[in-house]
């Protein structure tokens, strides 16, 4: 059997374990909203028509922050559709994804729903088909006590206290020539510095995201970094990341590497935005928002927006079915995205809710898990204290894409306070079990508190409504600690969480 040989040590410090890695994102896109989160019908549904049993199921992902509202949908959004009476809200076209919004949902709707599932808003203005004072007017709404116009008018739709949303995404995708007001990277640097100069004089504690690259194979990567930086690298706090993976031409072990974009994709954003910030002689940092990321079978049916006359309202859209090495692949994303916490100050798994999702919902029915949503929920609810960066001696395999690969990913946190250290593995192999021999000597006298993998001799059984624990993380018990080594056998395709403590 081949062995991977791993150091965990406490000196070996990234950074903080931070909350906001673990955001999420609600688009009005297909059933991402209507009948996913909102479903006025459903036997569990509140007040204001959100799903409870889906509500449970975000507060038991361990989501910190929750984008809203799209993504492209937000290049066409005018914002103050979705506020005062609902039977008084316009119909929309949505011509991001060719649907009808007819703004049931709206922002102080979402307020309320992020505060019931214990999540903090970030929000996105509109600089597509809208621009600086549109921005203004919404950040008003949200965040200014009282006395003014929005702020007020937020008051009369019965929000006394503002909303005090800290972050921003200062449009979305403007690189995309498939969004709404797609610019030059020229034209948004500037317009994303003079929204964001122009935002702060409102609330100067914003947390302002610039757009970055759609993509590391977007033609302008790079450039766009480089260009929309200099415009505007003193009004701005993070940039944008966003990628999403799939399997393409049966090519898993490739596929199953997905982590190696990842890792490039934050090394090239920052140091691009190191680079700018040596030209401007800034002492400041610019961090990464890595604001969607997941893995998207594009291809599927399930993904093309309707066309013709057809302008439905909450049509199946991108409703992915997720496997067990997709679930893997999110392991080793949350990986990557932890291991680079000193970069890396945001991100959020697109979507939450049935669009591209780990929690998906039957109109009126079943709410259910899809494979990704444990990786997710375990990274979430158990790294805490400090990232540790793991030293890897393990065995490599070839991949078309990405060249020689480790077999074992993995990275650490440690919390100082409770002595529990996490370590968070993936064996990217497609054939071979793995022995992990982990050196935790500078940990002093641990045991294995807890160990489980998440594993199917079929990587590609997927869940389903009536099927959704049959394949979980389940316990390993190979997982031992003998004189400083944590052993523990790993298959391939799997994605393991092994926790060790006094
Ligand atoms: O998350 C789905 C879509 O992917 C978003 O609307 C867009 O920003 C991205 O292209």
């Amino acid at each position: 059997m081949r062995t991977a040989r791993l150091t965990v040590d406490p000196a070996f410090r990234v950074g903080p374990v931070r909350r906001h890695t673990f955001g999420s994102f609600v688009e009005h896109l297909g059933r991402c909203v209507y009948t996913g989160i909102h479903d006025p019908g459903h036997p569990t549904a509140d007040a204001d028509g959100f799903r409870r049993d889906v509500i449970d199921l975000t507060r038991e992902l361990g989501v910190s922050t929750v984008r809203y509202p799209g993504g492209n949908f937000v290049s066409g959004y005018r914002w103050e559709d979705g506020i005062g009476p609902v039977e008084q809200r316009p119909r929309r076209l949505d011509l991001a994804w060719h649907s009808t919004e007819p703004n049931t949902v709206g922002v102080d709707e979402f307020m309320r729903w992020c505060a019931a599932a214990h999540v903090e808003p970030m929000m996105a203005v509109n600089l597509g088909t809208r621009g600086i004072q549109d921005a203004l007017e919404l950040l008003e709404y949200c965040n200014v006590p009282s006395g003014t116009h929005f702020s007020d008018l937020r008051r009369a739709n019965g929000a006394a206290d503002p909303y005090r949303v800290k972050f921003w995404c200062l449009g979305n995708e403007m690189d995309g020539p498939w969004q709404l007001g797609h610019k030059t990277a020229r034209e948004y640097g500037r317009l994303a510095a003079e929204t964001a100069r122009a935002m702060r004089m409102v609330d100067p504690d914003l947390a302002l995201v610039a757009c970055g690259s759609s993509g590391t194979t977007m033609p302008t990567f790079g450039e766009w970094e480089r260009i929309v930086l200099t415009e505007s690298y003193e009004e701005v706090d993070l940039i944008s990341a966003h990628a999403y993976y799939r399997e393409e031409d049966g090519d898993l072990a490739s596929f199953l590497a997905s982590a190696v974009d990842m890792d490039r994709f934050i090394s090239a954003v920052a140091a691009t935005a190191d680079a700018v910030r040596a030209a401007k002689k800034l002492d400041k940092r610019i961090h990464v928002s890595f604001d969607e990321w997941n893995v998207w079978y594009r291809l599927r049916a399930e993904s093309p927006p309707p066309t013709g006359d057809d302008w439905p309202v909450a049509p199946v859209l991108l409703e992915d079915r997720y496997n067990v090495a997709d679930a893997v692949v999110v392991g080793s994303l949350l990986i990557s995205l932890l291991r680079n916490t000193d970069r890396v100050h945001a991100a959020s798994l697109a979507q939450l809710v049935n669009v591209i999702a780990p929690i998906m919902t039957e109109p009126g029915g079943r709410v259910w898990k899809q494979t990704i949503f444990h990786p997710f929920a375990q990274a979430s609810n158990l790294a805490s204290g400090d990232v540790l960066r793991v030293a890897i001696d393990s065995p490599t395999h070839e991949t078309a894409k990405w060249g020689d690969v480790t077999d074992v990913d993995a990275v650490a946190s440690h919390d100082a306070e409770t002595g529990e250290t996490v370590v968070f593995v993936v064996n990217r192999s497609t054939t071979e079990d793995i022995t992990l021999e982990v050196d935790v000597r500078s940990l002093g006298a641990v045991r294995v508190l807890a160990a489980t993998t998440l594993h199917n001799p079929d990587h590609t059984w997927a869940a389903t409504a009536d099927d959704d624990s049959s394949v979980a993380p389940r316990p390993n018990a190979t997982a031992t600690v003998t004189d400083g080594a944590l052993t523990a056998v790993v298959p391939p395709v799997s994605w393991s969480v092994l926790r060790i403590g006094r």
